[in-house]
């Protein structure tokens, strides 16, 4: 299978809508040890369940911007397994009103908080990622992103700056962990119905009108995208780093916007 032998440390996933449930699933069925994250007491329960029915080998509370929750983890992972081959990073946040009331209306608060959690947290859990990588002899970090990091979009706003710092912050983060053989890359995926993606005024709209919008002319799902994060876990990816992959259908290239 793809991910023999691979131990992979996926974060975000709340329900089994989420993305990262996906990828999870997939890693699992493809051969990988799974360590899952969960943000918070309240998501638990459902995340234990989750844990249970793919077989994950371990699960840790986990929230992003907490640096001492981040080094009690990748200690705890250290401990446990000695290593890390792959890190998901599926993480974004942004305050309710840094989505309805337009970028002019951004508050330096609320702006700091997007980027914080949904951008810095890339850089804070590779760095703690790489060092197990390096035990391992190399890795892969994939995060996941979207188009709004590159074009502007309605209510996407904070967001749309945060993963611009994300996929700069990917780039920056491949060339240097490059020489230790750790790659870094991004999924850039097309709107797929999540808590999410849900909490983006409008979302609905968008999604119900993507499949006309899009070359493949359908919506894409949560296992579309765990296809390509099963191709940049395994070792079929080697030599690539530092790019965005696109998970939209070709909506991209589109010129049918
Ligand atoms: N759903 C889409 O349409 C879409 C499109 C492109 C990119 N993405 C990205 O995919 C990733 C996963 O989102 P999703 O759509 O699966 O939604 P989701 O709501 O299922 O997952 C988002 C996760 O982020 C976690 N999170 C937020 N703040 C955190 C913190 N401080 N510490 C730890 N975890 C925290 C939440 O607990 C949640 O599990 C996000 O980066 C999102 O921006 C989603």
């Amino acid at each position: 299978m793809l991910l023999d032998n691979k131990i992979a440390l996926i974060t975000g996933i709340t329900n089994e809508y989420s993305i990262a449930y996906h990828i999870a699933s997939s890693y699992r069925e493809q051969g990988a040890q799974v360590i899952l994250t969960y943000q918070g007491q309240r998501l638990h329960d459902a995340v234990q369940k989750i844990a249970d029915k793919i077989g994950a080998a371990a699960i840790f509370e986990l929230d992003a911007t907490d640096e001492a929750a981040l080094d009690n983890v990748f200690g705890a992972i250290e401990q446990q397994f000695g290593g890390l081959d792959i890190f998901v990073h599926a993480i974004a946040f942004a305050p309710k009103n840094e989505l309805t009331g337009g970028i002019t209306n951004a508050t330096r608060e609320g702006f700091s908080t997007a980027v914080d959690v949904s951008s810095y947290t890339l850089i804070s859990m590779s760095k703690r990622a790489a060092a197990l990588m390096r035990v391992r002899g190399g890795g892969s970090i994939m995060t996941l992103t979207y188009i709004g990091a590159e074009r502007a979009l309605p209510s996407y706003n904070a967001m749309g700056c945060a993963k611009a710092a994300l996929e700069s912050a990917m780039q920056y983060l491949a060339f240097e962990m490059g020489a230790n053989k750790i790659r870094v890359n991004a999924l850039s995926c097309a709107p797929i119905k999540t808590v999410a993606a849900r909490s983006i005024p409008g979302f609905m709209d968008m999604y119900n009108s993507f499949g006309s919008r899009c070359f493949l002319q359908r919506n894409i799902t949560g296992q579309d995208v765990a296809g390509p994060a099963v191709f940049l876990g395994s070792d079929m990816s080697q030599a690539i780093t530092g790019t965005v992959i696109y998970v939209d259908g070709g909506f991209h290239s589109s010129a049918m916007m």
